[in-house]
């Protein structure tokens, strides 16, 4: 199968979709690899590792498009790169389409074969292609939650380690998924006194389990999610009900409560966020201070560290991404039931159930 690796083109999106090591899989595999030039240099891979790899460097994203029956990216196409789709082409991606109906409405036109990272889905209901952006968020939101309460940025200039003789900063982190259990690991690691909520009995079990009880697991409820805000130095939001908006569960009263130069690092904003105050930012401006307390709230945490997540995704991505070149779509598909999760449109047709019910739209039945 020819594989076309396009540079993105979204605003300060520096991932790409394969690593060279990534390439040299698909080359290994009998596969061709056209890499559009600089494609991987915003994660810091040169073109001529990509070369070595075994990929064709093409200057031009329509010669990418051209050549390839499977273009792999890292976000949804945008733009220009519409109408350089062609009907049949594979398209391995994150499409997030539920949030999207122009998106969905040009796929559908241009006939491509849309399969979303997002929705490929194992049996125990979690998201293989999802969770490694959720792990890098959550490592990050500490990094960035000590960044928000150094004074120079508006917080109350408290050191998360502490020091000898001086207490460390209470961190509360809400949500004990993927990006809260990586937050907590990176916060204990830090030093940091670290309380966790969670809403299900089971998780908050294993949450102190395998933490070897270095943090206090907590029940999420209205009542102890305000005690732990009020007396904390640093909150983590990483609630996910899948498939539908982030509940507020801090409210603007609870903020107000909160200690002057306090912050709120809240993942889940690409969600709409669990806090009523929080709004989504960017990178380029990261904070806001609403009610005293500084908000970090940007919606594409793993965009900061381009290499790190790049390479996390391809680590993912990989197997599902040669099975598909290896065996043919229908094959790769018939086989794992997991990966046909993540088909969303195919023949001009919307065939994932929640993208066709949030647009009222029928879900085709496709037969592997
Ligand atoms: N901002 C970013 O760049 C970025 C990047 C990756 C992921 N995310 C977001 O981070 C969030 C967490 O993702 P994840 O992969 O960790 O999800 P996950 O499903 O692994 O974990 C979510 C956790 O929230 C818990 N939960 C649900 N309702 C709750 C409640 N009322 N109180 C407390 N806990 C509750 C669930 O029990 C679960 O343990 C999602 O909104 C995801 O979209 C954001």
């Amino acid at each position: 199968m020819n594989i076309g690796v396009p540079k993105e083109i979204k605003s300060a999106e520096n991932r790409v979709a394969a690593t060279p090591a990534g390439v040299k899989a698909f080359i290994d595999h009998g596969h061709r690899v056209f890499v559009e030039k600089g494609a991987g240099i915003g994660s810091g891979f040169r073109d001529e590792e990509y070369v070595k790899a075994g990929a064709r460097i093409l200057e031009n994203p329509e010669d990418i498009w051209g050549e390839a029956d499977m273009i792999i990216k890292v976000k949804e196409p945008i733009g220009p790169e519409f109408d350089r789709m062609r009907p049949g082409q594979i398209l391995f991606t994150y499409l997030h389409l539920a949030a999207d109906r122009e998106l969905t409405q040009k796929l559908l036109e241009c006939k491509i074969v849309g399969v979303a990272y997002e929705t490929v889905q194992l049996d125990d209901g979690s998201l293989p292609l999802l969770s490694p952006m959720s792990e890098v968020a959550g490592r990050l939101s500490i990094q960035m939650g000590a960044f928000s309460l150094e004074a120079k940025n508006g917080g109350m200039g408290i050191l998360l380690s502490g020091v000898s003789g001086v207490r460390p900063a209470r961190v509360t982190i809400i949500g004990g998924g993927v990006a809260g259990l990586s937050a907590a690991t990176v916060a204990v690691g830090m030093g940091a006194q670290v309380s966790i909520l969670d809403n299900n009995p089971l998780r908050l079990r294993y949450l102190e389990d395998i933490t070897d009880s270095r943090l206090i697991t907590i029940m999420s409820n209205p009542a102890n999610i305000e005690e732990e805000c009020v007396n904390s130095h640093l909150v983590i939001c990483s609630v996910l009900i899948p498939g539908a908006k982030a509940p507020k569960l801090i409210t603007r009263d609870i903020v107000r409560r909160m200690m002057p130069g306090a912050a709120i690092v809240d993942i889940s904003i690409d969600q709409g966020g669990c806090c009523e105050t929080s709004r989504p930012t960017t990178h380029e401006d990261p904070t806001f201070i609403e009610e005293g307390v500084v908000h970090y709230c940007v919606a594409n945490m793993p965009g900061a560290v381009p290499r790190t997540s790049t390479i996390a995704l391809t680590n993912v991505t990989l197997a599902y991404g040669l099975a598909i070149a290896d065996k043919g779509l229908e094959k790769a598909m018939a086989d794992d039931p997991a990966l046909r999760k993540g088909l969303n449109i195919m023949n001009g047709e919307v065939c994932h159930p929640a993208v066709a019910d949030t647009f009222g739209m029928t879900c085709a039945s496709v037969d592997f």
